[in-house]
This record gives C-alpha cells, sequence and structure tokens, in this order.
C-alpha cells in the first residue's frame, strides 16, 4: 500500500502488522520519556506536511509529534489561514502541496473522500487523519492496540459503540477493524443516528443502551456530531443522557472490569458522565498516549518504500 485512506482494503494480517509495529514504538516512548532516546531518526530530511481543513486536537498534535520524534520536517497547513479561504479548490492545494515535494501529506477534511482524491493526484504518501464521515484509520488502530494491551486480545472481545454512529467516521473505521480482527461488535444509538444496513458490516444493532451493554468488555462512547447534521431529527441533549448517557449506574451491566474508551473530543454530561470517564475503567488517556506511537508506525511502514527499506506487508 502506498497510502493509509482507511481500513477498508486493508487485510486482517495488515492491520495486525501495524498493531505490531505500533507495539515496538510504545515501548520506544517509553524509553523517550526516561530521557533514554535512541537514534529514531528515520524520516529525517523528509517533509511532512499536516494539511488539516476541519479542526482537531489529538490528531493534529500526534502526527507532529510522532513525525518530529521520527526526524522528520514537519509543517503544518492550517485551511483556516490558508488560500483555500480566498477559494483555491482542493485539487489545486493538492497539486500546490505536491510541487513542494512533500513525502509524506496528512489529510484530514470535511468532505467523505476528500482524503482518496488527494492521493490519487499526487506522488508521496497519503494519511487520512479523518474525512467526513467515511473514515478515521489511525483512530481504529489506537482503539485496536488498546483494547489489545488492556484486555490482551481483540478476537472475541464484545465492543459496544454507541452514539451518533450516522456520522461517526470513528465508528466506522473502528467497525471494519474490529470486526476483521473477529472482535464481536454491537452498535448502539437511537434509530435515527444508525446508518442504513449496517448488520452489512458484521455487526449487531441495538437501540436499547441497557441492552447492548450486558456482558460487555469495553464500551466506546461516541459524542453527536452537530457539525454533521444535515436537518434530520436529533435528539437533544437531556434526552441523548437519558437513553444513551454513560453512567456509573449504566456501566455495572457491562462486565466488571470492562473498558471505557471515547475518541475525544468529549461531551461530558451527554455521552459520557465525568464519573465514567475520569473512573477506573477508563481507557480514554491511554487512548491518547497510543495514538502517538501508531502514527509513528504508519508514517515509519508507509515511507519505508521512499527510503529504500522493505515495504508493508
Ligand atoms: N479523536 C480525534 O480525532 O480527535 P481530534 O478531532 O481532536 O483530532
Amino acid at each position: 500500500h502506498r497510502h493509509l485512506t482507511g481500513i477498508e482494503g486493508l487485510e486482517p494480517h495488515e492491520i495486525a502488522f501495524l498493531l505490531d509495529e505500533a507495539e515496538h514504538w510504545v515501548e520506544a516512548n517509553r524509553q523517550h520519556d526516561r530521557g533514554q532516546d535512541r537514534d529514531w531518526a528515520r524520516l529525517a530530511g523528509l517533509t511532512q506536511i499536516n494539511a488539516f481543513f476541519e479542526n482537531s486536537t489529538r490528531t493534529l498534535l500526534s502526527f507532529e509529534i510522532a513525525g518530529k520524534r521520527l526526524g522528520a520536517d514537519v509543517v503544518n497547513m492550517h485551511a483556516a489561514q490558508s488560500s483555500v479561504k480566498k477559494g483555491e479548490t482542493l485539487i489545486d492545494t493538492a497539486q500546490t502541496l505536491n510541487a513542494m515535494r512533500a513525502d509524506i501529506l496528512v489529510i484530514r477534511h470535511m468532505s467523505s473522500g476528500a482524503v482518496k482524491l488527494i492521493a490519487d493526484k499526487v506522488d508521496c504518501a497519503v494519511l487520512n487523519a479523518g474525512d467526513g464521515r467515511h473514515e478515521h484509520p489511525t483512530q481504529a488502530l489506537l482503539d485496536a492496540l488498546t483494547i489489545r494491551r488492556r484486555r490482551g486480545r481483540i478476537e472475541g472481545q464484545r465492543v459496544v459503540i454507541c452514539g451518533d454512529l450516522l456520522h461517526s467516521r470513528v465508528a466506522r473505521s473502528n467497525i471494519l477493524a474490529l470486526t476483521a480482527l473477529a472482535a464481536e461488535v454491537r452498535v448502539c444509538a437511537p434509530s435515527t443516528l444508525m446508518p442504513p444496513a449496517v448488520e452489512r458490516m458484521g455487526v449487531t444493532r441495538f437501540t436499547d443502551f441497557d441492552a447492548a451493554l450486558e456482558g460487555a468488555d469495553v464500551v466506546m462512547m461516541l459524542r453527536l456530531q452537530n457539525e454533521r447534521m444535515d436537518g434530520g431529527y436529533v435528539p437533544s441533549p437531556r434526552e441523548f443522557r437519558l437513553r444513551y448517557g454513560l453512567t456509573p449506574e449504566r456501566l455495572k451491566r457491562a462486565k466488571a472490569d470492562a473498558l471505557v474508551m471515547h475518541p475525544g473530543p468529549m461531551n461530558r454530561g451527554i455521552e459520557i458522565d465525568s464519573a465514567v470517564a475520569d473512573g477506573p475503567q477508563s481507557a480514554i488517556t491511554e487512548q491518547v498516549a497510543m495514538g502517538v506511537a501508531v502514527r509513528m508506525a504508519c508514517l515509519d511502514v508507509l515511507t519505508r518504500r521512499a527510503r529504500g527499506v522493505e515495504g508493508w506487508a
């Protein structure tokens, strides 16, 4: 693979390979935290452009940290301060970045499919940092890594994904990755926020959160994506919390040691209570830490061929 535009199209062994590569960087980052940096500069001399057309905290910063730890020259392009605001098209922007001879483009865009469009036009490796409702592959990889490390394995784990599934690229990429790795995935949402024919993705559909939670190993909560609602009925925050909010009482329906996850940004008091988000079962900050390792792995693996090192899978 030249690019990482989605989990779709990856074989289970390729997903597992990226997780194994990320494990290496989890350990390396531990050494970094202890002040024992080794020579990691395998991306020295390469230029990484992070082009973000949509807001981000976690993804942008972790891609920047990951690139810098690997020695790349990292440049961030924020659409709000760019010529996109003067009407430059996506393709013209992509060709401009290509002409600057970037080696890696990391792109976030509000339109589903925009990253693939750019990937087809440029010479360098492209990584999808989230495109519309479509995919957020590095989020799914960091979530899978968190589950594998905390629960020992992914296969057979009952994972409940609850919230605004209709608009969620995180949910889509997670469903693709977790079903490929043989987890039992349950999805739960009000019917207005459930993707049509979601069962075809190999998941079980619930509208009753209490029923979905029975025996869960992992509970992954999603926020209401208000910026992507397009006129359909949307529950009020109070109504949503009542039926779909993860409260300490509700969490008792899952296994006693169930893992609580959230990709962020959280809307505390709506889809998740602070007592749960900050509680002993929460892996939310660990997810963020795994994000740096996963992104280091993806940057390393996708630039291997350009660096004359054997590629992946
Ligand atoms: N999880 C995630 O993509 O967060 P950001 O929008 O802050 O990058």
